[in-house]
């Protein structure tokens, strides 16, 4: 068996040992219900309030503006459907783009469906980006809730989004960004500089715990909850706090969000050095723009092959990496996102390498010298 690389850090990261220190006394020692009024329920609330405390402080937020969630999949689907679902009284448009990740994509077709709403879509360049002058032509006056995510996974563009939310703060109009990929590969400062009412932040993209993530929301926004069954975070979101992965989540946002855990000092001249190698090979386009990218993420699609051998042939050699929408019945779905690059045929053979903390030069080099064979056989088919 060859050694393991490790080049998918845009699906997940490992917990880091130190995260994983401060949540074991939570599955240990504090397991108690925040909700309980006995004495071991109130020593576990206490705890809870800390985290949710340290976590605004972090921010720049009140404790009451975020919502403690399972992940960046609820964080999405609650800033989406809870925040249409409490304005549509006000207005039955919604805009989103076109290279947004499927739980933002999906809630829109949900509501459009079931809801009555219609969603308009943004069509991205061929870089991946959205153009703050389309959004500015696509709002209409009935237009309530608009969803552009701060940075792509697939290909990593990043999207102008403190001046796409300004065109929305000057029309009233809500403003949500799906920051689940950002976080952690670009210096914060505090919630604010998104310009966004909401905003999503997933853990286990920075070396958080996986099920653990929250939503920031701008007091004094409301989305209607889509779980229902409890009186928890203020009525917001019903279920027992898991208090292991909050204290994980906020672990991780203070350790390695200020200063970005992927160091792009490091990672960029990787990511060079990989691009140069695919660039000249016959069949190969890389599709992450040359700037404005997520440093760690260089993505390509190769002519005359599709994504199940291409990982496959990667895997042999021990290669984790990426190829476009989730496996579905065995298959891969062509990606979405190069499609809307424009690029219809090449879609489904799209390879994304996501670089992190732990990827070496001599990883780098390693699958620099396999990849021309790994490329080639993948388009002959064997
Ligand atoms: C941009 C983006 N949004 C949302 C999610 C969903 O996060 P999770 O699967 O952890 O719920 C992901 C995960 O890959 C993502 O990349």
């Amino acid at each position: 068996m060859p050694r393991t690389i490790y080049f998918d850090y845009n699906a997940t990261t490992p917990l880091d040992p130190a995260v994983r220190a401060a949540m074991l006394p939570f599955l240990e020692e504090f397991w108690g219900n925040p909700s309980s009024v006995h004495h071991v329920g109130r020593k576990a609330r206490a705890l809870l309030d800390e985290a949710r405390n340290r976590a605004a402080t972090f921010l720049g937020a009140k404790p009451s503006e975020f919502i403690f969630t399972s992940g960046g999949t609820e964080a999405n689907n609650l800033a989406i459907l809870g925040t249409a679902r409490a304005l549509k009284a006000k207005g039955k448009n919604l805009i989103t783009s076109s290279i947004e990740h499927p739980s933002v994509l999906q809630c829109f077709d949900y509501l459009e469906k079931y809801d009555g709403f219609s969603v308009t879509k943004l069509p991205v360049n061929v870089e991946g980006r959205i153009s703050v002058d389309d959004l500015s032509q696509a709002v209409r006056s009935d237009t309530v809730l608009v969803s552009l995510m701060a940075a792509n996974n697939e290909i990593g563009t990043i999207q102008p989004v403190s001046e796409l939310g300004a065109v929305c703060r000057r029309r009233g109009i809500v403003f949500h960004t799906d920051a689940v990929q950002w976080f952690g590969k670009e210096p914060f400062e505090n919630i604010g500089q998104f310009n966004a009412d909401l905003v999503s932040i997933c853990a286990h993209k920075f070396h958080g715990p996986k099920g653990a993530g929250l939503v920031y929301i701008k007091s004094p926004l409301h989305p209607s909850p889509i779980l229902f069954g409890g009186g928890h975070e203020n009525e917001r979101r019903a279920g027992t706090e898991n208090l292991p992965a909050v204290v994980g989540l906020v672990e991780s946002l203070v350790k390695f969000v200020k200063n970005p855990v992927f160091d792009g000092t490091k990672l960029k001249p990787l990511a060079d050095k990989l691009a140069a190698v695919v660039g000249k090979l016959d069949g190969c386009e890389l599709v992450s723009p040359k700037n404005g990218c997520l440093k760690n993420t260089l993505s390509f699609t190769v002519q005359g092959s599709d994504g199940i051998a291409l990982m496959a042939g990667l895997d042999m050699e021990g290669i984790c990496a990426s190829s476009g929408s989730a496996c579905s019945a065995g298959s891969l779905e062509p990606s979405h996102v190069v499609q809307s690059l424009g690029k219809m045929k090449t879609a489904n053979s799209l390879v994304r390498f996501s670089l992190g903390r732990e990827t070496t030069v001599d990883e780098v080099d390693f699958v620099c010298s396999v990849l021309p064979t790994v490329i080639r056989r993948a388009q002959l088919g064997r």
